[in-house]
């Protein structure tokens, strides 16, 4: 079996580290395409590096812009690819970037099914870019591997149950992996000088944040009003969109981190406070309490007993948020069935395509 997966953002390479080994255990022969919508060595080069995630077979180049020109960028240049490489039995794409859009809108047209990995995530939030491009790539996909039993209900809802398979959560695989890399390689010490559990880390990237007036300015506020250390790699639109501001004193900017140092400070945080999706995972594997600075989330399991809560980007909220410790015992997220997910989803298409 030959398939084309095709990558092009931060949690992509994460995820495509837990899933190319699984594949190439079973036998599969998979071609890597890096779209090149995250370039900077820090967001791109340095996952790859520290990972183990094959070089890409090739790289698309495509760069940022606007969504219809990042998509139709991407497109076009995957269309080629595509129709000039030899046949492919799939193409696998992950989540809900532009990237993961182009690869099943491209592979659906040119008549090779595509595998969806965290099939059925929603938020219901359609302003989002990330949820159209959850809800077109799920409808063109032909296996649809869920992470949780409650993206398979929002499948199962949409029409969508042939080829719909619980397999768990691949970033649990990946957080499992590289826990005690983290640990060799990104101790602590050697990315802060903050003792364990007496800072908060933070990430802001998503546009209802950057983009809006006001909503960066009040969540540094809400920091600033922390009792502890707010630790922040920023993300280069966070970077633009600070422009001038002043983050308050406790508030420590830093370049944006791989995913081994963002293990390490997640798992020593007392707190985490974020608008990734990703990172709310990983706060809730590594058992540290998480604020969520949306509307909403796509991991709502999260909410019992309060491990997470989800604040916008109001001021009060948050600070109020972040002074609450959860109250009882987790319940399982992620967990797949056969334990590994990216295993399951190398065994699945394996089988299915022998
Ligand atoms: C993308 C995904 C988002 C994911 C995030 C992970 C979409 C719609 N969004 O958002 O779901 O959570 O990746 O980080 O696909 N930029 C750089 N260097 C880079 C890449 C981007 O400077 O290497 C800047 C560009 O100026 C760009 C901005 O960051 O305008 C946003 O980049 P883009 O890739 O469009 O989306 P993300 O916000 O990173």
């Amino acid at each position: 079996m030959r398939i084309c997966t095709v990558v092009g953002a931060r949690p992509q390479f994460v995820k495509a580290s837990a899933v190319s080994p699984a594949l190439k255990a079973v036998g599969i022969e998979e071609v890597l395409i890096h779209t090149g919508q995250h370039y900077d060595a820090l967001l791109s080069q340095v996952f790859f590096d520290e990972l183990g995630v094959p070089a890409p077979d090739e790289n698309l180049n495509v760069g940022s812009g606007s969504h219809a020109h990042q998509t139709g960028a991407i497109m076009e240049r995957l269309e080629a690819y595509l129709t000039s490489a030899g046949s492919f039995d799939a193409v696998l794409v992950y989540g809900d970037t532009n990237s993961t859009l182009a690869g099943a809108l491209v592979a659906a047209k040119c008549h090779v099914p595509v595998a969806h990995v965290e099939a059925g995530i929603r938020s219901f939030n359609r302003r989002m870019p990330e949820e159209i491009n959850r809800v077109i790539t799920d409808a063109l996909s032909k296996w649809l591997f869920a992470p949780t039993d409650l993206a398979v209900q929002h499948l199962a809802a949409e029409g969508l149950t042939k080829g719909t398979v619980m397999v768990g959560d691949v970033m649990l695989d990946a957080t499992r992996m590289f826990t005690q890399r983290a640990k060799e390689r990104w101790p602590l010490e050697r990315i802060t000088s903050v003792p364990a559990r007496e800072y908060a880390i933070a990430t802001v990237h998503r546009p209802s944040n950057t983009d809006t007036p006001g909503n960066l300015a009040s969540i540094l506020s809400a920091f600033g009003r922390l009792p502890w250390p707010v630790l922040l790699p920023l993300h280069p639109r966070t970077k633009a969109a600070m422009g001038e501001m002043k983050a308050p004193g406790n508030v420590v900017l830093m370049e944006p981190v791989g995913y081994l140092a963002m293990l390490t400070l997640c798992s020593n945080a007392r707190l985490v406070l974020t608008d990734s999706g990703g990172l709310q995972k990983e706060a809730y594997w590594m058992q540290v309490p998480c604020v969520t600075l949306r509307t909403e989330t796509e991991y709502p399991e999260t909410f019992a007993n309060g491990w997470n809560t989800c604040t916008a980007a109001n001021e009060e909220s948050i600070v109020a948020a972040a002074a609450k410790r959860p109250n009882g015992p987790q319940h399982a997220l992620g967990q797949g069935p056969r334990g590994s997910a990216a295993r399951m989803i190398a065994e699945l298409l394996h089988e299915d395509c022998d």
